[in-house]
């Protein structure tokens, strides 16, 4: 089933933190001198524009980018997530905002290799306008979980991978656990970002506990909730499991996660948790 789009959700508050911790993780494999590998399972049409009709029926983007990129005086661990949506709108309105392989392509070193995988025809079209020029881009029209398994471990031995799936399949969450154990298995020094909605307390507390008990060392849980829990439909919080973190990431978060609530909080129950689930 292919219903999902991202582009009615592109720069809504999930994609703030996801982003958010996309750019510190590159950043922090920057720091060596040696070649890394992106992956992204579920990487979506690439770009996004803000005034199509997709992204205006919910408008989400403006409960999201909308009201902390212009902020003054952010914390500066947020700000190479923010220069970059600066870059890509250079006048006052934000009116472009980058997915995944994006955010990556901008910020990661030109002969470092992206591999994408996206199976919805018009967002892998899309996703191909942007980036087949590109010698060091790899995109297939397969199952991420598949295409990912297939390439590791990467020869440079050092990657992200973000697992980013649109959870519309109650067993896309069991699928999430099977693949990465699957893929830890062959690469087990990879970092791995996953991406999560807080929809029910409920599944999503089990989600996590499935990782805690999972045999993988070393994750780390990030979430943001704008609002209260709710039985209703609908996201009221978004989190990141990360495995194999870089060692300055909970800190650094330590740092952006008030701010970010602050801004982005639509309740006074609103909160925010960085928690070590499984030590190294
Ligand atoms: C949440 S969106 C990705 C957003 C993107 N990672 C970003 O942050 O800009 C999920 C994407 O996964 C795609 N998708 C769903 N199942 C897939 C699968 N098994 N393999 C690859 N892509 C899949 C959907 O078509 C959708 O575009």
């Amino acid at each position: 089933m292919l219903s999902y789009r991202h582009s009615f959700h592109a720069g809504n508050f999930a994609d703030v933190l996801k982003h958010t911790i996309q750019t510190l993780i590159i950043e922090s494999l920057k720091q060596k001198p040696k070649a890394f590998v992106y992956y992204d399972t579920h990487a979506g049409a690439g770009k996004y524009s803000l005034f199509s009709k997709y992204s205006n029926k919910n408008a989400e983007y403006k409960d999201g980018i909308e009201k902390i990129w212009q902020k003054n005086n952010p914390p500066q661990e947020i700000n190479t997530y923010l220069s970059l949506i600066k870059d890509l709108n250079p006048s006052e309105t934000l009116q472009i905002y980058p997915g995944s392989p994006l955010v990556a392509h901008m910020l990661m070193p030109k002969q470092n290799r992206l591999e994408l995988s996206e199976l919805h025809p018009t967002d892998y079209a899309l996703l191909e306008q942007e980036f087949n020029h590109l010698r060091s881009v790899n995109i297939k029209k397969k199952d991420g979980y598949k295409h990912l398994k297939s390439k590791l471990p990467p020869i440079q031995r050092r990657g992200l991978i973000l697992i980013d799936p649109p959870y519309e399949l109650k067993d896309e969450y069991n699928d999430v656990i099977k693949n990465v154990k699957q893929a830890h298995r062959l690469f087990a020094t990879g970092i791995y970002a996953i991406w999560y909605p807080v929809v029910s307390r409920h599944n999503i507390e089990r989600f996590c506990n499935q990782f805690k008990n999972s045999g993988i060392k070393n994750i780390l849980r990030i979430e943001l909730n704008i609002k209260q829990d709710s039985n209703e439909y609908g996201m009221t919080g978004t989190g990141m499991i990360i495995i194999n973190p870089p060692w300055k990431l909970a800190q650094q978060m330590q740092q952006v996660m008030p701010w970010l609530l602050e801004h982005l909080k639509q309740d006074q129950q609103a909160s925010y948790k960085i928690e070590q689930i499984v030590n190294e």
